[in-house]
């Protein structure tokens, strides 16, 4: 399947994402985690990326498009893939026409997780991630065994650099002015689904397991 993951910051992308990489094992490909790995290990593309994602702006869109173009050129997408915060501009979202028919795998659905700014606030102050393995974790929903201590292998847990209310508010503007208005450019196409993101995890990954089992 080739499915697109679409939604304002701390909608839930990341978390479903997860559950549906278990369930039907496609490549999850999440630009923010590829950013945030390229920061970590001090590449050329992580210090071009690092003041952009910090502040809360989108990074470039050549930059951007060039890395998706790369991994979208790996063999293991050629089984599909699951895009995570890509495409996020008009222009990314034309790019991403061309490589998908360049590798034969058009997008097939973009599931659209909705969620009003009181809600986000509260999941990404709550937020809480491993900086060694990437597991995220939220301080009532999702609550590691032991506190502040990663499940998965054990480090202390830190909150991203972007998650302070300051570039919150960044991410929120960039959401609605840039990323929104591919809502109407995947409707018109037919290819938009809502999932109501205000539901538990359980809930809104079971209405994204519906909308899937329909396009297999
Ligand atoms: P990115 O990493 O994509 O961040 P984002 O879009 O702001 O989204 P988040 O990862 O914050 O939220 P999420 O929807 O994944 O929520 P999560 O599942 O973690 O991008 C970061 C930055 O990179 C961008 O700002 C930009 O600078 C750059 N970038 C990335 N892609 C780009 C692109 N294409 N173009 C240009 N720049 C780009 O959930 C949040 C919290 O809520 C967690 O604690 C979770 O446990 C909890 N939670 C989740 N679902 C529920 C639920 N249903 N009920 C209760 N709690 C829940
Ligand atoms: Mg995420
Ligand atoms: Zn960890």
């Amino acid at each position: 399947m080739n499915i697109i993951l679409m939604g304002p910051p701390g909608a839930g992308k990341g978390t479903q994402s997860e559950k549906i990489l278990a369930k039907y094992n496609i490549p999850h490909i999440s630009t923010g985690d590829m950013f945030r790995e390229a920061i970590k290990n001090q590449t050329k593309l992580g210090m071009e990326a690092q003041s952009y994602i910090n502040s809360g702006k989108l990074v470039p869109d050549e930059v951007t498009i060039g890395l998706v173009k790369e991994r979208l050129s790996q063999p293991d997408c050629a089984n599909g893939y699951l895009l995570d915060g890509f495409p996020r501009t008009i222009p990314q979202a034309e790019a991403l026409e061309k490589l998908s028919q360049e590798i034969a795998r058009p997008v097939e659905i973009v599931v659209n997780i909705t969620a009003n700014k009181d809600v986000l606030v509260e999941r990404i102050s709550q937020r809480r991630v491993c900086p060694s393995c990437g597991n995220s974790y939220h301080l009532t929903f999702k609550k590691p065994q032991v506190e502040n201590v990663c499940d998965g292998c054990g480090a202390s847990l830190i909150q991203r650099k972007d998650d302070t209310i300051e570039s919150l508010n960044v991410r929120l503007d960039a959401y609605e002015n840039q990323t929104k208005p591919l809502v109407d450019f995947y409707s018109e196409k037919g290819l938009c689904k809502e999932v109501d993101g205000l539901q538990s995890i359980d809930d809104v990954f079971k209405n994204i397991q519906d909308i899937l089992d329909e396009v297999k």
